[in-house]
């Protein structure tokens, strides 16, 4: 079944439906995927169900360990249902090996370990293309309070040392993630999704990745490595 509600909004890889009730939403993964600010598109067959399902595991998780999400109930393989919150316009990335916009940036050997981890905020805006951003800077913008700040960087230590091990318990290291937080009734909960679109993962025996870098940077194989992580979280 997909939704065929009120759509409230599209995302690049998302669509946010109306539910029954005014305080729930409905997010439907789509397969298409954008990587460098949209300007490279394309579809991944099954994307949309891999990220489903591997968001509802880790949600589940989380909520298990008493990290609150806004994970209500998996609908069908492309929709779940979730508290309907106000997203705060900063991405979360955490990361514990050195990859990606990292390396470039600081002239870092990708693949050294980061112990401990560490945390960034990316101010979330695609006209000015998601540029990081540090603490003083989200309160200038108003877009949140040093407590709102400390919060976030706390959530995302403690999420990090739950999904941490669980992924090494799979064969997968965790190299880096992105989070998004919303508020719900004036609390912080974990929001958006978990999935191989916004992890970076590789396999623990050959180094590979298992995740959207295999579309950025035109690896092949990218159903087959969405697939196996399906695989390995859920089955
Ligand atoms: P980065 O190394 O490109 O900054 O990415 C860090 C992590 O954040 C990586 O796991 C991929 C994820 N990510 C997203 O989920 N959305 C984005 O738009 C970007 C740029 C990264």
């Amino acid at each position: 079944m997909d939704a065929t509600g009120l759509m409230l909004y599209e995302g690049k890889a998302k669509k946010i439906f109306a539910a029954a009730r005014p305080d729930q939403v409905i997010q439907y993964f789509k397969d298409d995927a954008t990587a460098f600010n949209a300007e490279k598109r394309g579809t991944i067959v099954g994307k949309g169900v891999v990220n489903n399902m591997v968001s509802e595991r880790l949600f589940m998780l989380l909520d298990e360990k008493g990290i609150p999400t806004h994970f209500l109930e998996r609908l069908s393989d492309r929709e779940m249902l979730t508290k309907k919150v106000t997203i705060v316009p900063v991405e979360v990335v955490v990361r514990n090996v050195v990859a990606g916009s990292l390396a470039k940036r600081l002239g870092l050997q990708a693949g050294e370990a980061i112990e401990p981890a560490i945390v960034e905020f990316y101010y979330k805006n695609d006209a000015l293309g998601d540029p990081l951003v540090n603490d003083d800077h989200l309160r200038l913008m108003k877009v949140a309070t040093p407590g709102v700040l400390r919060e976030l960087r706390e959530q995302a230590h403690k999420i990090n040392a739950v999904l941490k091990p669980f992924f090494v318990e799979r064969k997968m290291q965790l190299v880096d993630f992105k989070l998004e937080f919303g508020v719900f009734h004036n609390k912080l909960i974990l929001a958006d999704e978990i999935s191989p679109d916004t992890c970076r993962l590789w396999d623990m025996a050959t180094g590979e990745s298992m995740d959207k870098d295999r579309f950025r940077k035109d690896m092949g194989k990218i159903e087959e490595a969405y697939q196996e992580v399906l695989k390995r979280v859920c089955g």
